[in-house]
Formats: C-alpha cells, sequence, structure tokens
C-alpha cells in the first residue's frame, strides 16, 4: 500500500521539515483536532487524530480536500489525463474554477498546485490565481496516492474560513495548531491570497487564543520570534526554534525569520 503519511500538496510555508519538533510539542492526549491555517494538513496525516476540523481561508484549497474525500479516484486520472506542457498550464491556470464541474475544478487545483512556481498560491487583486508554472516539480502523485490520501481524510472536516471562526469553537479536549503566514510584506503581494493574514490580524489572533485557552483548549502556535507575540500571550510556554523560514516563497534567502512555538500546555 501506498505511504499514506504524505501530504498530497506542496506548499509555501509548509512544516513538514518541523514535524519531529511539532509531534513532540503536541498533547499525549486529546480529543479534536483543529487546524486553522491548514495549508498542506502536515501535521494532521502526521498525528492521525481520530476526529479532525480543518480550515483555511483558502476556498479553492477547502474544496479540493472536500472533493477529494468523495471522488479521489476520478480527481487522480483527471489530473493524470492533463498533458505536461507549459501552454497547458497557462491555459488551465486561465480558466475560472466556479465554471468547472466540482471533479474538473480539484483536478486543475491539484495539477496547478504540482506544476506552479515552489507551490506558492498566490493570487491577483481579482483573485485569480497567477503563480507563473516552475521547474523541476517531479510528477504528479500517482492515482493509488491520491486514492489512499482521499480515504485517508475522509473522517475529517474541512470549512473554508477565517481562522478565528475555527478558534471560537474550540474548547476542552481540543487541541488547536495554528501556522499563520508570516506577516510580512510578502502578504501585501496577494501570497495565500487578497484576504491572507495580515500585521493587524496578530492581536484578532493571540485574543481569539486566549478565549480558547480560557475555554479550556490546548493552543500551540507557530510563529515569527516578534516581541509582540510573547506580549499578547503572557505566560504561555515559548520555545525558540533553530530554524530560518522564507518570509515569502518567491524570495527564499531572503528576510529569513527566527522561528518559535508557543503554547498554553506543558
Ligand atoms: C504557513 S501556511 C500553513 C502551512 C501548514 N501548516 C502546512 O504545513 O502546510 C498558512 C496558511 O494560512 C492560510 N491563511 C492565510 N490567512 C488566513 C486567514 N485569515 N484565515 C485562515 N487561513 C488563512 C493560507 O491560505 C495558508 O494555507
Amino acid at each position: 500500500m501506498t505511504d499514506i503519511c504524505r501530504p498530497l500538496l506542496r506548499w509555501a510555508g509548509s512544516k513538514r521539515r518541523l514535524l519531529p519538533v511539532l509531534r513532540a510539542s503536541a498533547p499525549k492526549e486529546f480529543e479534536r483536532y483543529i487546524e486553522p491555517f491548514c495549508g498542506s494538513i502536515c501535521l494532521f496525516v502526521d498525528l492521525k487524530p481520530k476526529k479532525a476540523v480543518l480550515s483555511d481561508n483558502n476556498p479553492e484549497l477547502i474544496h479540493f480536500y472536500r472533493t477529494l474525500r468523495h471522488r479521489p479516484a476520478h480527481i487522480g486520472k483527471l489530473a493524470a489525463a492533463m498533458p505536461l506542457t507549459e501552454s497547458f498550464y497557462y491555459e488551465l491556470r486561465a480558466l475560472n474554477p466556479v465554471t468547472l464541474s466540482s471533479n474538473d475544478r480539484a483536478a486543475r487545483f491539484l495539477y496547478l498546485n504540482r506544476f506552479c512556481f515552489n507551490g506558492v498560491y498566490r493570487t491577483n487583486k481579482q483573485g485569480q490565481f497567477n503563480v507563473p508554472r516552475g521547474k523541476h516539480m517531479g510528477a504528479l502523485p500517482s492515482v493509488e496516492e491520491i486514492t489512499n490520501f482521499g480515504r485517508f481524510i475522509r473522517s475529517a472536516e474541512f470549512h473554508a474560513a477565517d481562522f478565528e471562526e475555527l478558534l471560537d469553537i474550540a474548547t476542552t479536549g481540543d487541541f488547536v495548531y495554528l501556522d499563520p503566514p508570516y506577516a510580512g510584506a510578502s502578504r501585501d503581494r496577494g501570497e495565500y491570497g487578497i484576504n491572507a493574514f495580515k500585521e493587524i490580524d496578530i492581536v484578532r489572533l493571540t485574543d481569539a487564543c486566549n478565549r480558547a485557552s480560557k475555554r479550556g483548549a490546548k493552543v500551540l502556535l507557530s510563529y515569527a520570534d516578534l516581541p509582540i507575540m510573547r506580549e499578547l500571550l503572557p505566560n504561555w510556554g515559548v520555545r525558540e526554534l533553530d530554524v530560518l523560514r522564507s518570509v515569502s516563497g518567491f524570495s527564499r534567502g531572503r528576510g529569513m525569520v527566527q522561528e518559535i512555538l508557543i503554547s498554553n500546555f506543558n
């Protein structure tokens, strides 16, 4: 059987390399896993919780996961039948996804994600995906791998929502993992879409974290090591990480920031 522990999507800002640290930082026991900035869902895939609510404010990403739960083999075959040419990439990119059938829309997302530059999701001001085709992206996952992944995520709930909506449902028994985009200048260039998390959202995020904490949820937050995070989450445990993260998928090597993990539990 194909390894189902591999996230299917390439995703700029993915926490794949930090998984050993995140796994060790997760609570030993919890009833429900909640991830409000879910992206490539790599921690969910790693922890394999029985009950999970996953969300992201990227409607194409969430549509992809929701559709994949029902017809993964069909979507895999649709994507596999698409030509691997530069001209086809740009033709597919130019289509308005909401005018497509649900399965075609999901296959389009999978194909563009695999062959775009660095797994970046960026849109123009009209919300249209505008990432150029990349180089050396490898092949699409096999139909078998896509099918297994679709089965694996079948019992998870997916929502296209702003992070605050999800944080506000978190309560005793829940483990919430938060991985917001680093609110740097790249966000204003449309990375993660037009409504992506910005500096102005930091207070809204930490307020919602404090409310969830008071209701009894266990909360773990990854972010850049900014003094404001420690000020707004006083008495939370802080772990500095020896990893540097790029501010933007388009600017590897520039604007690197030190990361921290902040949590309200041991
Ligand atoms: C750093 S990525 C998360 C990566 C994920 N942890 C992984 O390992 O793949 C941040 C995610 O937050 C989402 N996002 C940005 N602003 C958001 C918001 N206001 N509410 C919910 N999700 C948001 C983006 O679409 C993106 O998928």
